[in-house]
């Protein structure tokens, strides 16, 4: 795979905050992968989030908190183009298009439809389908519209969406398969090196489980959380292994070469204790995240500014989104052709 030649795009749910763990698994690969791609899209998935949220001025909010946060993170929109899905109405006509070659029984496939069933199994519902709506069951259709639009060749996921991805692919292959090559088929990618922070209690980290270490929070709040970081109960001087040492674990995304060989021989050979070592994981989770936590606090005190770069992404989407869309139109025979 040769990234240069990659068309990139992610698309981001705005229903929480990142947090370090969003932030070393996906969003810091995803900067860094459009930044070497000729072209990269980044978007608010702000209609996939309609579907969980229901209050608006949270999802309102969300969407700004996200957009945000990726700003403050490093998205360079000089060479990201950067939007919010629901501004570009030609996806949700493609989407529609889709929709017609898309077989019924692929979306009963959906891991995220298959555990909700799973959920009211658990729960002896009567009626399987009891809570799910149809914007969760064809989620992948809109999602594949996200990705067949902007013709992306490249997706940089984390590993619940690499079914999405490939259901974006059978979707492109139905649709060229009757009407002729007009999708591009794109491929996932997965980042394998950094895909598993642990959180606090040693379980991989995920909002669900609560043991996540927001990005944004007050520093002293930050740290708390860290201090609380499971580890055994030696105490400093004794020798202690650093490869399963969740502090040691967390610190190796974060330190450099000189720090990482402090902390792992002050643990090897004893003297390092936890609170001291949860002392440097702290510092060096601050020194980098001072400045986009500034970033970020000023752009959510300054909200037109996140609408006037995300209005400036919109035209340049819609320029190809617009061109798409009448090449399927023109594919299937609506329009005049
Ligand atoms: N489904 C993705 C998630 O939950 C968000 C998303 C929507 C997305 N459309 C996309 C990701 C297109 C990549 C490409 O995280």
């Amino acid at each position: 795979m040769d990234i240069k030649k990659q068309r990139v795009l992610t698309g981001v749910k705005p229903t929480e905050l990142p947090h370090i763990g969003n932030y070393i698994g996906a969003i810091k690969p995803a900067i860094e992968q459009s930044k070497s791609a000729i072209e990269s899209f980044l978007f608010i998935a702000d209609y996939h989030a309609l579907n969980i949220i229901r209050e608006p001025e949270a999802l309102r909010e969300y969407s700004y908190q996200v957009a945000a946060a990726w700003l403050a993170l490093g998205v360079d929109t000089n060479k990201t183009v950067f939007y919010r899905q629901s501004d570009i109405p030609e996806i949700f006509e493609i989407s529609t298009i889709l929709s017609a070659v898309t077989p019924k029984g692929l979306m009963n496939r959906a891991h995220a439809y298959k555990a909700a069933i799973d959920k009211n199994k658990e729960q002896n519902k009567k009626d399987l389908d009891i809570g799910i709506n149809m914007g969760l069951y064809t989620y992948p259709i809109l999602m594949a519209a996200d990705i067949l639009t902007p013709k992306a060749t490249l997706i940089p996921v984390g590993k619940d969406q690499v079914q999405h991805v490939e259901m974006t692919r059978d979707i492109a292959v139905a649709f060229n398969g009757i009407f002729g090559e007009v999708f591009v088929l794109p491929e996932f990618y997965i980042n394998k090196e950094t895909e598993l922070l642990p959180g606090i209690d040693g379980r991989k980290m995920s909002k669900s489980y609560n043991n996540h270490i927001p990005l944004f929070m007050p520093s002293k709040k930050r740290r708390k959380l860290i201090m609380k970081i499971v580890t055994d109960s030696k105490v400093p001087e004794e020798p202690k292994d650093p490869d399963s040492c969740l502090v040691y674990q967390i610190y190796r995304h974060f330190a450099d070469e000189k720090e990482l060989q402090e902390m792992y021989f002050g643990f090897k050979n004893g003297g390092l204790g936890y609170g001291d070592a949860k002392q440097m994981l702290f510092e060096a989770i601050e020194r980098e995240f001072s400045k986009p936590v500034e970033i970020y606090e000023e752009l959510m005190g300054n909200k037109d500014k996140i609408d006037s770069i995300l209005n400036n992404g919109v035209e340049k989407a819609r320029d190809i989104a617009i061109k798409t869309l009448k090449e399927t139109k023109n594919a299937i025979g609506i329009g005049k052709g």
